[in-house]
């Protein structure tokens, strides 16, 4: 019994030594689905590594909106994490609040200017000065369709609209669910960039990106709402509120055909043992090859005390190191925040993600995802989502849905 005892206090002298000694990061994040948990546990061995111990803070919820209002609450009650999961135009509006850190001396030093892309670099950088590191670069105009299900319907992939809606009556004829979804507005506007950026780049960047009046409220946009509708027809009645890993899991165990989902959808078929080409196939949302709506995952850090700020430019380090940046996202289903970074550990599927993403940056059929943040900030996003879910709940007519898209967008400017 002493000796037990005396062995737990050496422990608790050990953990708390540790504490006081390491430097600490409490961070605050969403990242709480089998695959994400899996790329965060890659994260976290990492800086464990390094002398850097974690503090978890999660906050269920894909797409990161809960996560939002946790983080509000802490900067307003003064305390807030060291690091944040954010996206995008989140980023500028807390920048724009005077509260971020500073990580340009860890920046300079180790020339991120040089590697990490400009469409990243608009978003880690506020006047000047780097105040969020880059972890990957995710994007939503992916679809993930069960090999099995796609082999029953004839094995061909959908290029365009028509062989879209061929191979969904043929899953619907088969018995099984056609589209795996969850009714949460992030994830019917994760479905509504994909359908968007369908009708063309320019049709995309004028709604989404530049929110041209004619162009949200016009008839392109009708016809993207139709699409909307027509897909709504191929999800199950139990859609309402499913989380989207769950939809996930409908296409990995079989019941459903295919997912319309950003490329963190990988993470979960890769937990489950399942591998590209062989059990899962991904392809870009039909009609919008060669186009990317990317959003990337950014550890954005908050003006802290001295001994934090250590940790903050340590994790910084860390998150940018090429190794980890392929480690990680070979994991978590998305790629590299840096351009010189070998795709050589990645799958089809990530080589497949890292050749689109060079070839639509230097076509400039690189956008924001509108429904992860890149695209205009969240008042204007929030805006959208409301109009797109009530469309596709079937409170709002596809006739009516345009013109009360341009409203609600001019409203929320
Ligand atoms: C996205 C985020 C991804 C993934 C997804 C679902 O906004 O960028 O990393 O976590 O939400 O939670």
């Amino acid at each position: 019994m002493l000796t037990k005892l005396a062995a737990g206090a050496a422990l608790i002298a050990l953990t708390t030594g540790a504490a006081k000694t390491a430097d600490n990061v409490e961070v605050l994040h969403w990242w709480t689905s089998g695959g994400e948990a899996a790329a965060l546990e890659v994260l976290k061995k990492d800086l464990e590594s390094k002398g850097v111990a974690w503090s978890d803070m999660p906050v269920a919820g894909g797409g990161g909106e809960a996560a939002m209002t946790a983080l509000r609450a802490r900067v307003t009650a003064g305390n807030p994490p060291t690091a944040v999961q954010a996206l995008g135009f989140d980023i500028t509006d807390w920048a724009n609040q005077g509260v971020v850190g500073d990580l340009s001396e860890i920046a300079t030093a180790e020339g991120w200017d040089k590697v990490i892309p400009t469409a990243l670099q608009n978003f880690s950088k506020h006047d000047g000065k780097w105040i969020a590191a880059p972890v990957n670069v995710h994007s939503t105009n992916w679809v993930w369709i069960s090999k099995k299900a796609l082999d029953a319907a004839g094995g061909k992939e959908p290029q365009n609209w028509d062989e879209l809606i061929a191979l969904l009556d043929k899953f619907k004829e088969s018995g099984i669910t056609p589209v795996a979804h969850g009714g949460q507005p992030w994830q019917d506007a994760t479905i509504f960039d994909a359908v968007v950026l369908s009708l063309g780049n320019d049709f995309y960047k004028a709604s989404m990106v530049d929110l041209d009046p004619a162009a949200l409220g016009g008839d392109k946009m009708k016809e993207a709402f139709g699409r909307m509708e027509k897909l709504r027809s191929y999800v199950d009645d139990n859609f309402s509120g499913r989380d989207w890993n769950l939809a996930s899991a409908m296409v990995i165990e079989g019941k459903a055909g295919l997912q319309f989902m950003g490329d963190w959808a990988k993470g979960e078929f890769l937990k489950a043992g399942q591998k590209p080409g062989t059990d899962f196939v991904c392809i870009r949302f039909p009609g919008t090859q060669g186009a990317v709506t990317f959003n990337s995952d950014q550890f954005m850090m908050f003006k802290v005390g001295e001994d934090s700020k250590k940790a903050q430019l340590a994790m910084a380090s860390a998150i940018e190191n090429p190794v980890f940046q392929s480690a990680f996202n070979v994991v978590k289903g998305s790629v590299p925040a840096r351009t010189d970074v070998p795709n050589t550990d990645f799958d089809d599927c990530g080589k497949k993600g890292m050749a689109d993403l060079a070839e639509a940056n230097t076509n400039g059929s690189l956008f924001g995802s509108m429904a992860h943040g890149h695209s205009a900030p969240a008042a204007v996003k929030n805006a959208m989502y409301d109009v797109i879910t009530r469309h596709f709940n079937g409170d709002l007519s596809t006739d009516e849905a345009p013109a009360e898209l341009a409203a609600a967008v001019a409203a929320a400017q």
